[in-house]
């Protein structure tokens, strides 16, 4: 019996060891049990305020400084609500980053996103994130959203500053910032009027993400443009195919060195898919080129324009016997 017990009772002390123990590693594991430790060293946000001046500053201007709304920052873990614990970075007088994030260039988009996430995952506007192209491409929330930089927002068109803090500055610039190209576009001779400040990027592309082509608000190019031109929309007694298809067979939506946002000059635009029209759509025959005797009127100031004048399609009345007369050729 005696025997017995000796056997027994280290084992039992043994098992209770390793109870306690896993008890332990298990408060410190994270609810989704990924085996990743919770550090739960937070410092509160009095301290990191004591050193950090000017991030204080700007995180009064902040909704996500409002202590009034109950899932904010402040109402939670403050300043390490983004940043993480601060506790050893504290201990170090700021002397290490520890375990802090710090949102900085070289931290990977994926380890910054998750914090954004934990409180804005719910919101419609970030529904397609997963899947948009600037999750994809390892953009980061804080590429575009400049939480300290915030100013308050403001709404509308006319607005160089949507939505909290943007990096300051109008919208443009930050998008700009990567989209060099389309940078280049808006300056030219036609463009849609997003440096003026009377349309934004975002009054078109969802920059979160999409169901639509290249993140457009919309299904499909057409619908998107009808919302702000929705006369074009129709419907014409008589209909030019390819406006009713798509407004970017014709048009760029950014900006064209060609006048109202046409992706080819008149008459070249045309041309494109009108070779063999019964009066020649070619305006380089030697009776009407230019130079000779007789401008052709096919060239002259608004080129096929000058009679084809309702070129995304026409309610007019047709009598293909009158010239010059005629809905469907969009004279009129
Ligand atoms: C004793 C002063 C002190 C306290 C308290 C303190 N910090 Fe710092 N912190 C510093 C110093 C010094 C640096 C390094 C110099 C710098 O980049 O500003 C730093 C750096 C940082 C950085 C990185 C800056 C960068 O450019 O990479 C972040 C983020 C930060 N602290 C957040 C916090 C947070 C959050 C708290 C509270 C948990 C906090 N700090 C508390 C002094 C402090
Ligand atoms: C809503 C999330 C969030 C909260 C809350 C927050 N920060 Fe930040 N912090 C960021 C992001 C994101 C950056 C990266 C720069 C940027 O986007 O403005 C940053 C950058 C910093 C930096 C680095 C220097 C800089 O400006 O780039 C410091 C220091 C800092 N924060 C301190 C603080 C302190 C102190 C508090 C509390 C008063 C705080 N932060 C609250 C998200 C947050
Ligand atoms: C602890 C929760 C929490 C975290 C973490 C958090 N936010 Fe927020 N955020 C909020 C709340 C709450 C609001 C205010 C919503 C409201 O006004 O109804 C807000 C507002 C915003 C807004 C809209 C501002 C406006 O006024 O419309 C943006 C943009 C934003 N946050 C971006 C971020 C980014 C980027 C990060 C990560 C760096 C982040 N948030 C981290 C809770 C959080
Ligand atoms: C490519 C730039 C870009 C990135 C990346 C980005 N945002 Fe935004 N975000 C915007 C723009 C632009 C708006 C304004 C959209 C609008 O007005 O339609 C916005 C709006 C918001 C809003 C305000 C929504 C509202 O209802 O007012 C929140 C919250 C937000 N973003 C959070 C995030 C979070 C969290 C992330 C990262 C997971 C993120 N954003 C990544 C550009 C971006
Ligand atoms: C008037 C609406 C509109 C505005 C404003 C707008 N876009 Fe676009 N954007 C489009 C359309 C339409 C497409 C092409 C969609 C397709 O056919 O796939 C597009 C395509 C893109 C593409 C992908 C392919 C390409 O053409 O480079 C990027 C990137 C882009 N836009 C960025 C921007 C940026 C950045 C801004 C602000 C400076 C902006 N857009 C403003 C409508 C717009
Ligand atoms: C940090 C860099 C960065 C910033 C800032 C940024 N983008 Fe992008 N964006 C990218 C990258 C990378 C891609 C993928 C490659 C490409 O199409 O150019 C992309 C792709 C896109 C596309 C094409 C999507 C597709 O399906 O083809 C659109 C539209 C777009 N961005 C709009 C915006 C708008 C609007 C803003 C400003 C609110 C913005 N981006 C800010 C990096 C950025
Ligand atoms: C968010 C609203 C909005 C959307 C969406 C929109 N536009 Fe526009 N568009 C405007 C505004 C505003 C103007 C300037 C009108 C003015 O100056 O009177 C404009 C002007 C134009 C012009 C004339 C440009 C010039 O040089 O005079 C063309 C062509 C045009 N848009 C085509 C399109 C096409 C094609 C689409 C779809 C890809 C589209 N728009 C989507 C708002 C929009
Ligand atoms: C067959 C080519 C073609 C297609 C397709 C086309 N457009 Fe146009 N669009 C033009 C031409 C050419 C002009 C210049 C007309 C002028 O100067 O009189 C123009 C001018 C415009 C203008 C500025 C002048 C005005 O009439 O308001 C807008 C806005 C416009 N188009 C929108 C659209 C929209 C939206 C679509 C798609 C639903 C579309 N266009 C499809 C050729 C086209
Ligand atoms: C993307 C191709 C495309 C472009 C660009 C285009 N068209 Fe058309 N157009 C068509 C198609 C397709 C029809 C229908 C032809 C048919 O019914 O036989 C048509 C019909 C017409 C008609 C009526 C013809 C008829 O027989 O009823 C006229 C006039 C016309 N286009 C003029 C123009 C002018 C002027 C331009 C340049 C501003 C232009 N088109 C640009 C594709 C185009
Ligand atoms: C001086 C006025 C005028 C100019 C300029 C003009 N057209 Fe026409 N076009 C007409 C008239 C009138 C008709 C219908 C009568 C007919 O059957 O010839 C017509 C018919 C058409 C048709 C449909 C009939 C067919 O031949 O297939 C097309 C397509 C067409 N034009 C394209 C163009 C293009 C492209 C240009 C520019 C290179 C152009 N037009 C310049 C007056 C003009």
């Amino acid at each position: 019996m005696k025997r017995v017990w000796m056997v027994f009772l280290p084992a039992l002390f043994l098992a209770f060891l390793c109870w306690s123990s896993a008890l332990e590693a298990a408060e410190k594991t994270g609810a989704g049990g990924k085996g990743e430790k919770i550090n739960d060293d937070y410092a509160g946000s009095e301290v990191c305020m004591g050193c950090h001046d000017e991030q204080t500053k700007s995180m009064g201007r902040n909704s996500h400084w409002k202590k009034a709304i109950k899932e904010s920052p402040i109402s939670n873990k403050g300043c390490e609500s983004c940043h993480g614990p601060g506790g050893e970075h504290v201990r170090q007088g700021g002397g290490t980053i520890g375990s802090l994030i710090t949102f900085s260039k070289s931290e990977p988009a994926q380890k910054k996103a998750p914090i954004c996430l934990s409180c804005h995952e719910n919101s419609s506007q970030l529904a397609l994130w997963d899947s948009g192209v600037h999750k994809k491409q390892d953009v980061a929330c804080s590429d575009c959203h400049s939480v300290h930089g915030a100013v308050r927002p403001q709404t509308g068109y006319g607005t160089t500053r949507v939505g909290l803090g943007y990096t300051p500055g109008p919208e443009y610039q930050t998008c700009g910032k990567c989209h060099l190209d389309v940078k280049a576009q808006i300056n030219r001779r036609s463009h849609h009027p997003i440096i003026e400040g009377r349309i934004t990027c975002s009054n078109c592309h969802q920059p979160h993400g999409s169901m639509g082509p290249s993140q457009i608000k919309a299904a499909s190019v057409n619908q998107l443009c009808y919302k702000c031109h929705a006369e074009k929309r129709g419907p014409y007694m008589f209909e030019h195919p390819p406006v009713e298809e798509n407004c970017a067979a014709c048009h760029t939506a950014h900006g064209s060195v060609h006048a109202k946002l046409t992706v080819e000059k008149v008459p070249n635009l045309c041309q494109g898919c009108h070779d063999g029209t019964r009066h020649p759509a070619t305006r380089y025959s030697r009776e009407t080129l230019l130079t000779g005797a007789v401008p052709s009127n096919k060239s002259y100031n608004r080129s096929c324009l000058n009679c084809h004048a309702n070129i995304h399609g026409s309610n007019a009345p047709s009598n293909p016997g009158s010239l010059g007369n005629s809905g469907s050729y969009f004279l009129r």
